[in-house]
């Protein structure tokens, strides 16, 4: 299986229920080989639209703090737990979650990063494997709104990024 592969079958998806109040799925996107691959709940509404990861307030806010550390959103790997939005935004479904998991063990696997960092509570869901870090790091969208979570998270992705230079 390769990630072009993978792509294909995230873009026609209808494992769960989550298509039918979908208008894209959401396969991820960056470097094939990334050393560092982010791991999101699921895409909104913006990401939707567009068929791209973190491309909406919260991603924005990402892709900014990440490069204010020296790290550029060229150089890494952006997914989801689960590939499509939801209605409303709700958390994802455990059988939704399941349905998908599959997706992002594979990704994994074809793109054998060094650190996997899982944004917020519903991430770390992600299956661990073996010579793969994991960061549990606070949400964007966190940290966006407090102001604690948002020192939080700065000081997490300094850490981040003084672990892959
Ligand atoms: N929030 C997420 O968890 N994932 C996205 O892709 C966008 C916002």
């Amino acid at each position: 299986m390769s990630l072009e592969e993978i792509i294909l079958q995230i873009q026609e998806c209808k494992k769960c229920r989550l298509w039918q109040t979908s208008t894209h799925g959401v396969p991820g996107e960056g470097l094939a080989n990334a050393k560092v691959m982010f791991v999101g709940q699921n895409p909104g509404s913006e990401e939707d639209k567009t068929g791209r990861p973190f491309v909406g307030r919260a991603g924005k806010f990402l892709t900014k703090t990440i490069a204010e550390f020296g790290i550029t959103r060229e150089e890494v790997y952006i997914t989801n737990i689960v590939k499509h939005t939801s209605p409303e935004n709700r958390k994802p479904y455990p059988d939704e979650v399941s349905a998908c998991l599959p997706y992002l063990i594979q990704q994994i696997a074809i793109i054998k990063p060094k650190i996997v960092v899982l944004l917020g509570a519903s991430a770390k869901k992600t299956p661990r494997v073996e010579n793969v870090k994991y960061f549990e790091i606070v949400h964007p969208s966190a940290a966006m709104r407090f102001t604690k979570m948002r020192e939080k998270f700065q000081t997490q992705i300094a850490e981040l990024a003084k672990q892959i230079k």
